[in-house]
């Protein structure tokens, strides 16, 4: 079935776990994850950016949200396990109303950029009209950079979630979940030396403000996957993503949703280059994008085991 996101996190909080939300782009993507769910009995979240919704429209914002809400519902519709489809990174007013318009389970406004007033300001302003609707909603407290090992400590902690800032925000907004920075970032290369967390902060935050949090640029980017790309002759040096038992304890102090995108992407390219060198002949796609869905697949079924939402359906 079709549900609120906020149904699938508020167990996943009260009860301990994690659930990872799944960037999409296109159909192949989908179906990766509907059969990990499926496979792992798990509860599933899916996400779209705003540049996904502008690809999957071809450029009109409003095709690519209704197209994307018909597919996922359409999958969600005949599952036995629960499916929600969320708003990744909202940033513009426009395309956070077309979301939620076209059927968006829960949507995400990242005003993170700007003095915690205006974010504030912002999310509230969302959180008023998506509740209306009965739509959830994730907001984001600080920015997303890696924790270098040789930046000084106040410069990174400039930039990480302020706890006291993040009680008086989700009081303030009624925002649904908080993403708070501790210390990852977007895409394959995170962490030039070891890969650390500010799980102190995360404690706090979780301690003040008791919702769900939502950990971003969660990719583990695994070892596996990329010595594979890169055996087909991708070139991904100096890739490094969260390590699976830093992982695991983000969990263990209030994360409740993992953002996951870069694994899936890198898994994909892994498979479809595997199998366009050992199949020149091949031209169908439904053939050529077979290996890829199932790493993806495979990729995801270990993450849904490793945040304990395996079962969790
Ligand atoms: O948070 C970013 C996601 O990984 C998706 O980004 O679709 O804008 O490339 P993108
Ligand atoms: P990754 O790049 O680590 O997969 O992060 C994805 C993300 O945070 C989407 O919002
Ligand atoms: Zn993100």
């Amino acid at each position: 079935p079709y549900v609120n996101t906020k149904d699938i996190l508020e167990k996943a909080s009260k009860e301990g776990y994690a659930v990872p939300a799944l960037n999409i782009n296109n159909l192949e993507f989908l179906h990766a994850i509907i059969d990990a769910g499926i496979e792992e009995n798990a509860p599933i979240i899916i996400e779209t950016s705003e540049g996904a919704i502008k690809y999957a429209g071809n450029g009109d914002i409003r095709r690519g949200a209704q197209l994307f809400v018909s597919m996922v519902r359409a999958f969600a519709n005949t599952v036995p396990v629960p499916v929600a489809l969320h708003l990744d990174h909202g940033k513009h007013f426009n395309i956070i109303m077309e979301a939620i318009k076209a059927g968006y389970s829960s949507v995400m406004i990242d005003a993170s950029e700007y003095p915690f007033e205006k974010n504030l300001e912002e999310t509230k302003k969302i959180v008023e009209i998506a509740h209306s609707v009965g739509v959830s909603v994730e907001a984001e407290l600080g920015r997303l950079v890696g924790i270098e090992d040789n930046v000084v400590v106040a410069e990174h902690e400039a930039v990480l979630v302020d706890p006291n800032e993040a009680k008086e925000f989700v009081e303030n907004t009624g925002v649904d979940f908080l993403a708070p920075a501790i210390g990852t970032s977007h895409g394959a290369f995170k962490f030039k030396g070891e890969a650390k967390l500010d799980f102190d902060r995360l404690k706090k935050v979780k301690e003040l403000t008791g919702i769900p949090l939502v950990l971003h640029g969660a990719s583990s980017v695994p070892e596996d996957i990329v010595k594979l790309a890169e055996s087909y002759g991708a070139n991904f040096k100096g890739a490094k993503g969260v390590p699976s038992d830093i992982l695991k304890k983000a969990v263990k102090f209030g994360i409740n949703k993992v953002n996951t995108d870069t694994d899936l992407r890198m898994a994909y390219v892994a498979g479809l280059r595997e199998f366009l060198t050992n199949n020149p002949g091949e031209f169908d796609p439904r053939k050529y994008f077979k290996t890829a869905k199932e790493y993806v697949k495979e990729v995801i079924k270990a993450r849904m085991r490793l945040l304990g939402c395996s079962n969790k359906a």
